[in-house]
């Protein structure tokens, strides 16, 4: 078993995050999985090419990025539980449980770029969020319906035009290539959230709207104030937006977010940026 990346968490008594594989026959299975990411060689990008400073920024990113891509698989793995729970279409659910596959190679190739670069960096990652449930106070179709509001309506389809611009702003042939693979994975996702609503919105009562309004306005408020702040518009080499860019798309990919949950009868504010 190969350790991938390992990322101290502070808080006494948990694991650190790790990414391992345990090789052989399992690992040639799962790459046969996703053969474009099997396929990636970050030794393309040489440490020595970056300055320091830009190198600990890319290490801090990836490192990041790793965590948050392994909390989206648990996220996925736990919404195609729900879809499942909740007798959603059965080709929904497949769909849905074909994204925390999607989500894990995502995982492994941030890990294989932090790794590139130097190592995974320490950070206080809050492991207890990579067990992601839903309420436990609601009949099955609420849970799928808040798990997929959460994580697909919100969370997905927030990312899908920042992956797509940041895979657009990438200059490093590798990180161009890689975040493209990510932006295409990320736009069907983002369209899972709306497909279930579709086929379920005539189902909800206008309280479990209300509900649901609820969850989308704290996913999307704790999202907006973790926007960064400050008008750097310096180019990122090895990954990221400047920003005020990135608060610029942001704004329009919430307020896209508002539009859609209101045209399902839930009601949302749009975020601002705090500065
Ligand atoms: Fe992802
Ligand atoms: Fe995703």
């Amino acid at each position: 078993m190969q350790a991938m990346a390992a990322v101290e968490t502070a808080e006494e008594g948990l694991p650190p995050f790790c990414i391992s594989l345990f090789g052989g026959a399992v690992e040639k299975r799962y790459r046969a999985l996703k053969p474009a990411f099997a396929a990636l060689d970050p030794s393309a990008l040489d440490p020595a090419d970056f300055e320091p400073d830009e190198l600990a920024r890319g290490r801090e990113l990836w490192s990041r990025a790793a965590f948050n891509e392994t909390r989206s698989a648990a996220a996925a793995a736990a919404t195609a539980r729900a879809f499942i729970a909740a007798q959603a279409p059965l080709d929904l659910s497949a769909m849905a449980s074909s994204f925390v596959l999607d989500e894990l190679a995502h995982a492994e190739a941030c890990a294989r770029i932090a790794a590139a670069l130097g190592g995974a960096v320490e950070l206080v990652t809050p492991i207890e969020q990579l067990d992601v449930r839903g309420p436990e106070d609601g009949h099955a179709l609420m849970v799928a319906a808040v798990l997929a509001v959460r994580h697909y309506c919100v969370e997905e389809t927030s990312s899908a035009p920042l992956l797509r611009a940041t895979a657009q702003a990438a200059r490093h042939p590798l990180l161009a290539h890689i975040f493209s693979l990510l932006a295409k994975d990320e736009a069907m996702h983002s369209q899972l959230g709306w497909l279930f609503l579709d086929w379920c919105v005539d189902q909800l009562s206008e309280t479990e709207c209300v509900r649901l309004g609820r969850v989308a306005q704290a996913t999307l408020d704790a999202w907006s104030a973790s926007w960064p702040t400050g008008d750097d518009e310096q180019h990122l080499p090895l990954g990221g937006l400047p920003p005020r860019r990135y608060r610029e798309l942001a704004e329009v990919a919430a307020a896209d977010i508002v539009a859609s949950l209101a045209s399902y009868g839930i009601s949302v504010e749009v975020p601002r940026a705090s500065d």
